[in-house]
């Protein structure tokens, strides 16, 4: 079995267009996760960090969205354009604070103690 070191999960949620929430698909979240694939590739992150498609993360408003884990890092308003600056930053350990949805205004409950990660710094490390 796969042993890797981060998910990146992209929303790739399909809803009828006349939904009043739209979706990250009709945003273009299947090509973001694919460049997000060809990037992590070219990058020699591949076996390291999977770009997992996803459903609704519940973030339908910053769509396209993603969340990396372990760190739990929200990134909303994705674009293709944006995919080799989210790698950079995930091989340095660092998050894009343009991209970022702040915790405050993520759907969902944290967790006691706050859980999430805060700061400028995602902590991850290599
Ligand atoms: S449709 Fe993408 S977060 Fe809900």
């Amino acid at each position: 079995m796969a042993r890797f070191e981060h998910h990146v999960f992209v929303c790739e949620n399909v809803r009828p267009p006349e939904s009043p929430r739209g979706c990250c698909s009709a945003k273009g979240s299947a090509e973001v996760r694919a460049r997000l694939k060809d990037e992590l590739e070219k990058r020699g992150q591949k076996g390291l960090v999977r770009a997992n498609g996803a459903g609704c993360l519940d973030q339908c408003a910053f769509g396209v969205t993603m969340v990396v884990y372990p760190e739990q890092v929200w990134y909303g308003g994705v674009t293709v354009a944006d995919v080799p600056e989210i790698v950079e930053a995930l091989v340095a350990g660092k998050v894009i604070d343009r991209l970022r949805i702040p915790d405050t205004k993520l759907t969902g409950k944290a967790a006691a103690g706050g859980g999430g990660a805060s700061g400028p710094s995602c902590g991850v490390s290599r």
